[in-house]
């Protein structure tokens, strides 16, 4: 592979150096556009952006790109060029992955930030790039703009990393981050729609698929584990309702969408689902759409980063750091060996448990009961007043347990008249 340096030469004029390495990107769109305005700005001398692709790529030109600038709507033009790296931002799984991998068979270098190609197909186009001396760079597909990719897979690479967790969904947080303000759900998805943070379809972020494909990536370079986005159980944040947030208030807690794997002997933890987390821990200072992800290690301990998680500007940054990674590279990159190990949904946690009944004596009762026959200790009950009593909402906090006895224990107590609605379970963080 040839080496080069990239200069970041603040004066730099707009002229290509003779021996830039040139650049084309898939896909002009939030990212996209980001990216070819820090390429254009000429700072970044090493770097030349010379073609853009996109479909009726017409109606996509602007006027600040160098005039130089191939603009087409013919995936031909940028697989036939002499491009040295090409930057996927298209988003979606196909037609991406067959021209990736046509680009990466063709012994070009690929940087792209599409967490759904990244998390289905990262492990197979990783050896295609290995096996024609080339790379897949992925750095802006989790966490948008915090280096945290990079950070794992070289800053911290010197630990053995144990489990990796973290709020990688904006949307989300944006949400939960005013319902603990006293918003409803509905509410809050409605401002983060018109903020223009979520689709108008949020299925993807509530449900916690979106966080899911990131948990997946995170697995591969933080714990070296392949996991697959079947394997790892996503439980929704519309579950959650402000009165959750008082309650959680008087643990010294907070309530976070929390994507979580860990290593726990020899399975793989994995799920993504809103958690308690301590008001005092980085996870629930995260406010709007800010990420935050946390690495433990078995020697470095615990390690946090977080920033901005989406947005054009701060994904493009994350996409030019790798072509400056890229274009920098004086060896082949360093293959560590991945493993696949079953992956398991069960986990050992104190949990939070908020019912909802129609009031009447013995309810506790029943509940202590049910718990007790699955050998879960209950910690402490809490129950605000002022609520009408034919929807009481309560809380119950129990020691650590199996979360598969705990959902066994949920089972019979669903079957309880008193029940209005199916109790809330989530985890309690850092326990
Ligand atoms: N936006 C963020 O904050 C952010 C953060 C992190 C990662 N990402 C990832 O970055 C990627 C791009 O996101 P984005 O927000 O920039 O998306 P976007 O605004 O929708 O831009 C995508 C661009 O690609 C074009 N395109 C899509 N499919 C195409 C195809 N088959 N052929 C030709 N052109 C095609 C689109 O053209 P049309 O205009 O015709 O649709 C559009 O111009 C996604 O993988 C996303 O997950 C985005």
């Amino acid at each position: 592979m040839a080496t080069q340096s990239v200069l970041i030469d603040k004066s730099a004029p707009l002229v290509p150096s003779l021996n830039s390495r040139r650049v084309a990107i898939l896909g002009f769109g939030t990212v996209g556009k980001s990216v070819a305005r820090i390429l254009s700005e000429g700072k970044l001398a090493g770097l030349e952006l010379t073609q853009v692709f996109n479909r009726n790529v017409e109606r996509k030109r602007v006027p600040w790109v160098n005039r130089d600038v191939q603009w087409t709507e013919n995936i031909d033009d940028v697989l036939a060029s002499d491009v040295e790296f090409v930057v996927e931002v298209m988003g979606g799984v196909e037609p991406a992955k067959q021209w990736v991998k046509s680009i990466l068979e063709s012994g070009r270098s690929v940087v792209t930030a599409n967490k759904q190609l990244i998390a289905r197909h990262g492990a197979e186009l990783s050896e295609i790039a290995q096996e024609h001396d080339c790379q897949l760079l992925f750095g802006a597909s989790v966490a948008g703009g915090v280096p945290v990719i990079t950070a794992l897979e070289h800053g911290l690479a010197g630990d053995e990393l144990q489990s990796v967790c973290g709020i990688l969904n904006g949307t989300c947080n944006y949400i939960l981050s005013k319902m603990e303000s006293g918003e409803s759900f509905r509410l809050a998805l409605e401002q983060a729609q018109q903020l223009g943070y979520a689709e108008a379809d949020p299925t993807d972020d509530i449900a916690g698929y979106d966080t899911r494909a990131k948990l997946v990536i995170l697995a591969r370079v933080a714990l070296r584990t392949e996991i697959t986005l079947g394997e790892v159980v996503c439980q929704p944040i519309s579950t959650v309702d402000p009165v959750d947030f008082e309650y959680a208030r008087e643990l010294g807690c907070t309530i976070r969408q929390i994507g979580h794997a860990e290593l726990v002997a020899d399975k793989c933890f994995a799920a993504v689902e809103p958690m308690l987390v301590p008001a005092s821990s980085p996870l629930a200072r995260a406010q709007g759409c800010e990420n935050v992800v946390l690495a433990q290690g078995k020697f470095g301990g615990s390690t946090a980063f977080s920033g901005p998680g989406a947005g054009g500007d701060a994904t493009a940054v994350a996409v030019i750091s790798d072509l400056v990674a890229l274009a920098s590279a004086s060896s082949a990159p360093v293959i560590r060996e991945m493993r696949t190990l079953p992956v398991s949904n069960e986990r050992m946690s104190p949990y939070f448990l908020r019912f909802v009944v129609r009031d009447r004596p013995g309810i506790v009762a029943a509940i202590a009961a049910a718990l007790a026959k699955f050998e879960i200790n209950v910690d402490a009950v809490f129950q605000k007043p002022g609520y009408d009593k034919a929807r009481l909402p309560f809380v119950v906090t129990v020691e650590r347990c199996s979360s598969k006895k705990l959902q066994a224990a949920l089972d019979e107590i669903a079957l309880c008249e008193f029940l209005v609605e199916p109790a809330l379970k989530l985890p309690i963080f850092g326990h």
